[in-house]
């Protein structure tokens, strides 16, 4: 399968770096239907994935000064790579955020369908939102929402750094995403060409408080940090904006035969991994390379020589 990645970012970096050979990580900034269009007929993908978007620097909270630049680069831009896709009879897998529900659903578990409304109030999150409710009428388009991407690489946007390295905490429980099980996901979406709205998100949910206690037994023992009620992000100026906390219901990858591991499992292997990595990292080892440049060992087989 030959996949044109849009968005040379976090994402869409991790997806080419897994889907290798089958991958093309587009350079092209998307500012029309012809940058797109363009683009996917010099390179006629078999499908076409967006990982690109806005989510502000250093965080989301950027957005909510920035309303113009984030609505283009996250509503304007995909309905442009969709036209485009359109045209040139190719489908798109376009990366949505499950960060546009906030608190519980009027469902009986509380957790959110794909195909209910978002309610948000934040920019980014409508940005998000707009984009989906536009999207989601078109056929041969798929809409693949992540939540708080927990990955074995260190990274500035994985949950494990982000949340390691905060002094103070809130103690919320979320549905999110293993980065190793979204990016196999996202893979077959694209194999099967599936249409429609997925959560893509590890059956059960987790509590930050779950995460930093695998943290410190199995990769910095030292760790401290404070815990802090939700409503004090705001009040303490730790944030602009409340965040979105959720439980998303993933019933749509199941029809088309795609499922996830429960997080339980996958939270402390990825851990785990992250643990290796960490060590290979302090060794002076890149993600993934050979230690001592003698190819002594790679992730998860070991300590560095
Ligand atoms: N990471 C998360 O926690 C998370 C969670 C839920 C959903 N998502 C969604 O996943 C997608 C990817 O996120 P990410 O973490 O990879 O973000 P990222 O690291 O900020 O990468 C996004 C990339 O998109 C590029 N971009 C922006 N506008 C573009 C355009 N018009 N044409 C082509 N490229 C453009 C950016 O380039 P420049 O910086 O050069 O503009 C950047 O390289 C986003 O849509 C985001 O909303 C992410």
């Amino acid at each position: 399968m030959k996949i044109l990645i849009f968005g040379k970012g976090y994402m869409g970096e991790r997806c080419a770096r897994v889907w290798a050979d089958e991958a093309i990580l587009s350079e092209v900034h998307i500012k029309s239907v012809e940058d797109a269009l363009e683009e996917i007929q010099r390179h006629q993908p078999d499908a076409v994935f967006n990982a690109a978007g806005v989510k502000g620097k250093p965080n989301v909270d950027w957005c909510e000064d920035h309303p113009f630049e984030t609505i283009q680069g996250n509503t304007l831009m995909p309905l442009l790579l969709a036209y485009a896709c359109q045209q040139a009879g190719v489908y798109l897998l376009h990366m949505g955020s499950g960060c546009i529900f906030y608190g519980d659903s009027h469902h009986e578990d509380k957790a959110w369908r794909e195909d209910d409304f978002g309610n948000p109030t934040p920019v980014y999150s409508r940005s998000k939102w707009a984009a989906d409710l536009a999207l989601s009428t078109l056929p041969n388009v798929g809409i693949a929402r992540i939540r708080m991407p927990i990955d074995w690489m260190p990274a500035p946007g994985n949950l494990i750094d982000k949340l390691a390295a905060f002094p103070k905490v809130i103690d919320v429980e979320n549905s999110v995403t293993i980065v190793d099980d979204m990016v196999d996901v996202f893979y077959q979406l694209l194999q099967k060409q599936a249409p429609g709205i997925f959560h893509v998100t590890n059956p059960g949910t987790m509590r930050h408080r779950d995460l930093i206690e695998l943290y410190e037994e199995l990769v910095d023992p030292t760790h401290t940090n404070e815990w802090i009620p939700n409503e004090e992000l705001v009040a303490k100026g730790l944030a602009t904006k409340g965040r979105s906390n959720n439980k998303l219901s993933s019933e749509n990858l199941a029809k088309f035969g795609i499922s996830m591991r429960p997080i339980e499992e996958a939270l402390r292997e990825t851990l785990e991994k992250y643990a290796a990595a960490k060590k290979e990292e302090e060794h002076g080892c890149g993600n993934g390379d050979n230690c001592c440049g003698g190819g002594c060992c790679e992730i998860g087989e070991g300590e560095c020589c």
